[in-house]
């Protein structure tokens, strides 16, 4: 019998219902991962000492190889010993001799130029060997892209040429931030990812979505009715996310003179937690349609002209100042950038979402480098209740606020008025406060764990899809351009070891707030 239309516009779905590759039950299959810049910063201290935590969880098959590839000469051995270095100098995961030993018979290391045509073919044939080793039906590749954003395309033209993107193997390619520099250079690296690969196979990594408090989001949003009722314009004031860091530029200052914050952070990291905070109830927990209500919001977002720019997002660059104690230079003494650097390393800013369920509540962002604390917060301020019982003096009521700490603890906390015990009316905040580490007894949340294990199985969930990343850079292109043809007047303008410049606090208190994360 024939199917109906609809049947056979959700067969596809229904298809993808048959596994559930979240189960615990369903294993990671045999793989190799060859991770091209295997022996950079990004490898040495992120991917690899999550790939031994993960194979110490016993998340990882018995066989899998991890294949690093840099043009450095050297053996399995002496890569192995590097890997070990760097493990034990990230402190990133604890190097016990048997765990160790048996991880680094799965590490592997091939030097070749990933600019010459040549290399990928014996790449190729090294893949074959590593999988010959295993079992006879394992074909599958993961292709991490641990390579500076000019080379990456590069190599997904040489896997394509080489034809080892979509034929030889079951593919997968990870690519990290950044992507693209704005809206055009991401649709065209789009586009070469798009010719070698089929969408379903594109990780496109943001490892701020790794984090389990940042899943939380989700899970807290849509498991409990009561906070979901409230979760809008009638009940919600306005919302907060400070993503603040006590780091300078670090190691990296000549990347961040071409970055800068809107394009370090708010493209990606921030613009991220504002879709899985203003989404709307996805159909399921299928990758697509958690993507695709995310997609929503960002197409929401109210553009700026040229005065709102200027009006509603402030820039801010760090100069010399003291954090934790110690004195620091400013941003422009930093290794790598210019003297009379303007790149910002702190915004502020309020976005709008021009929707059903937001019009009229600010979203205000702050983000910032060399900041007085470590620390990741979304504040959701409550309405006031609409009449004020208790005389005057309850004049100062407190309104609810909902705080979701994502670092450096990882809580939730609640605050509302009680009565103060013995004095007269009396209102006193409190607060309901729910720590991840103290109740699940949590040592470490490795950010790329999570992700790494959802692509060995396939599940794309957590990973950016492309129309989402292309509009992404669609809302900040113009606040990038607006500043990068307008000096600032004065920069630097905040000392390091504060909050960031005046006019941060400004543009909330002209709103009648002021920021809750300190
Ligand atoms: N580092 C981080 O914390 C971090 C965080 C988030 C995202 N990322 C992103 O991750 C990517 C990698 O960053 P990274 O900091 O790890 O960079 P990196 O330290 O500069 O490492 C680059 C790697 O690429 C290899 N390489 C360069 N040219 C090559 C060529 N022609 N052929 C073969 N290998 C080549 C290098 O080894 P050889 O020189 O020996 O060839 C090295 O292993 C970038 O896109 C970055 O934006 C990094």
């Amino acid at each position: 019998m024939s199917k109906s239309p609809i049947e056979t516009a959700i067969s596809p779905f229904l298809q993808t219902c048959d596994i559930d590759i979240r189960s615990p039950e369903y294993k990671v299959k045999p793989f190799v991962m060859v991770i091209f810049g295997g022996t950079g910063d990004l490898s040495m201290r992120k991917l690899l000492p999550t790939l031994l935590h993960i194979f110490k969880e016993g998340e990882l098959p018995s066989e899998f190889a991890i294949l690093g590839v840099a043009r450095s000469t050297m053996d399995d051995d002496r890569y192995r010993n590097l890997v070990k270095e760097a493990i034990q100098e990230s402190g990133e995961e604890p190097l016990e001799e048997k765990g160790w030993i048996d991880f680094s018979r799965h590490l592997f290391f091939f030097s070749a130029d990933i600019s010459r045509d040549e290399s990928y073919r014996s790449i190729c044939e090294k893949i074959e060997g590593l999988l010959g080793q295993m079992d006879r039906e394992s074909r599958d590749v993961i292709y991490y892209l641990a390579v500076s954003p000019r080379i990456a395309p590069m190599v997904i033209q040489g896997l394509k040429r080489n034809d080892l993107c979509r034929g030889a193997f079951h593919t997968k390619i990870v690519i990290e931030k950044p992507f693209g520099r704005d809206r055009l250079s991401a649709a065209e690296l789009n586009k070469v990812l798009t010719d070698g690969f089929e969408e379903r196979q594109i990780y496109r990594i943001d490892h701020y979505l790794g984090k389990d408090t940042v899943q939380n989001i989700l899970f807290f949003r849509f498991s409990n009715s009561i906070f979901e009722q409230l979760w809008n314009r009638h009940h919600i004031d306005s919302i907060q996310i400070s993503v603040a860091e006590t780091l300078g530029v670090e190691n990296r200052g000549a990347y961040y003179e071409q970055s800068g914050v809107v394009r370090d952070m708010v493209q990606n990291h921030i613009l991220q937690l504002i879709g899985m905070i203003a989404m709307e109830p996805p159909v399921g927990f299928e990758a697509d349609y958690i993507r695709d209500e995310k997609l929503k919001v960002f197409l929401a977002f109210q553009p700026f002209n040229k005065d709102e720019i200027d009006r509603l997002m402030v820039r801010g660059q760090y100069g010399p100042g003291k954090v934790d104690g110690q004195e620091v230079c400013g941003y422009r003494g930093e290794k790598g950038v210019a003297p009379d650097s303007n790149i910002p390393t702190f915004f502020a800013g309020k976005f709008r979402i021009a929707n059903w369920r937001w019009a009229g509540v600010p979203f205000y962002v702050r983000t910032g480098k060399r900041m007085e604390k470590r620390i990741t917060e979304i504040a959701i301020q409550f309405k006031q209740p609409p009449l004020r019982l208790f005389g005057h003096a309850c004049d100062t009521l407190d309104p609810n606020i909902l705080l979701l700490t994502i670092q450096p603890e990882e809580k939730i906390s609640l605050s509302f008025g009680v009565k103060y015990p013995h004095a007269e009316n009396q209102i006193h905040t409190v607060n309901m406060v729910f720590s991840y580490q103290e109740t699940f007894q949590i040592k470490y949340d490795h950010p790329y764990e999570r992700l790494l294990i959802d692509c060995m199985k396939g599940d794309l969930t957590l990973f950016v899809r492309e129309d989402e990343i292309e509009t992404m850079w669609h809302i900040v292109d113009p606040i990038i351009a607006r500043w990068e043809n307008n000096s600032p007047e004065r920069f630097p303008n905040y000392q390091a070891g504060t909050w960031g410049p005046v006019e941060a606090d400004q543009l909330l208190e002209r709103d009648g707030f002021q920021w809750i994360t300190k």
